[in-house]
């Protein structure tokens, strides 16, 4: 039998298989069935900035509404403390208490830059590591995406002073200059990238003549794009790289490994095909090693990824250039 077992920043994982940050993770009922399902570690439900500021402005507003009744104001702070921020820490605390498998806690950065403060506290859950997420879309004509770039980084760089666990970087697809950005994080202390994080687009109703915002689930073929990149970022970082997107068969995970991947992170096909559908994954990605004879993940890890700049070109225009000119 094949031996699935791998490291996500370092962290040792029982096989390759992560449960990504989503809703699954909001119950402790849940999160233990994946785990019996064998589940290789999970990713809690993001904190979101909104969160945090919707304290924030929750605060002021009772404040105001208490004026000039401070000392009255004061006395609510440990009622308020429970809101929130708080309650999403105290959540993440039991999820990784309820289970054996690592627990990453996530973030959803926008625009502060005293993430520091947050990343400390869920370091103090006895989470394995931290995942942040920065994605925004870009819609002030004023700020250059080089300016939106150096943010992150910043943000990046004070999470790193405040925290000793590893930190992966969940990206979104539209960098103009993926790699730069990627060598960038690297330098200030990313040590997994996650690509790509899926953008849900909002929708419009025709009969209701209203805007709608639905979760809709993943294809298989959208794994293609997480499968490029990686393959072109192989051998480029030292940071380990994650897959995710539309990764819903133990042969995808297969793929994934074979151009450069430590592990992938699962979430659509677990809605779609519940808990369950991990060991049948498993059971697929061993059954292909033992078909292909790999012992362990390492033994073909990396071999389709791009080798110093070598195979690039296949990765990059190579592919390309052949299904639209049917050149080589
Ligand atoms: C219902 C739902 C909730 C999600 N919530 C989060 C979240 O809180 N934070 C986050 O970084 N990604 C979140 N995601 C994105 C997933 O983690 C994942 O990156 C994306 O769905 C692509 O993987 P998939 O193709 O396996 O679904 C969510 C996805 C779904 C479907």
């Amino acid at each position: 039998m094949a031996d699935l077992r791998t490291t996500y920043m370092g962290v040792p994982l029982a096989n390759p298989i992560v449960v990504g940050s989503c809703s699954l993770s909001k119950s402790i009922d849940s999160i233990k069935r994946l785990e019996q399902a064998g589940a290789g570690g999970l990713v809690v439900k993001s904190l979101f900035e909104e969160q945090i500021q919707l304290e924030e402005e929750e605060f002021r507003t009772r404040l105001g509404e208490l004026e000039p009744g401070f000392a009255e104001a004061v006395s609510m702070f440990p009622k308020m403390e429970y809101g929130g921020p708080k309650q999403h820490l105290y959540w993440v605390e039991q999820a990784r208490k309820a289970v054996k498998m690592p627990i990453f806690a996530s973030l959803n950065c926008v625009s502060r830059v005293t993430w520091g403060d947050y990343a400390k506290q869920l370091e103090g859950t006895g989470v394995k590591g931290l995942e942040l997420n920065f994605y925004s879309p870009a819609i002030d004509p004023e700020i250059a995406a080089s300016d939106i770039e150096r943010r992150e980084i910043s943000i990046l760089e004070g999470v790193r002073a405040a925290v000793k666990i590893p930190i992966a970087v969940k990206l979104h697809p539209h960098y103009t200059s993926l790699i730069n950005v990627v060598s960038r994080m690297e330098t200030a202390g990313a040590n997994a990238f996650v690509l790509f994080n899926r953008l849900l687009q909002p929708d419009i109703d025709v009969d209701s003549l209203t805007r709608h915002s639905s979760v809709s689930l993943s294809a298989p073929g959208e794994s293609l794009l997480p499968l490029r990149w990686i393959a072109l970022l192989h051998n480029r970082v030292q940071a380990d790289l994650i897959a995710t997107t539309g990764i819903w068969t133990g042969r995808d995970v297969a793929k994934m490994v074979l151009v450069g991947a430590k592990a992938v992170q699962v979430v659509s096909v677990l809605y779609r095909e519940q808990a369950g559908h991990i060991q049948k994954m498993l059971g697929e990605l061993a059954g292909w090693m033992d078909e292909h004879k790999f012992a362990n993940l390492d033994a073909f890890r990396g071999k389709l990824g791009q080798k110093q700049g070598i195979d690039a070109w296949s990765f990059a225009r190579g592919q390309y250039i052949k299904a639209l000119v049917g050149v080589d």
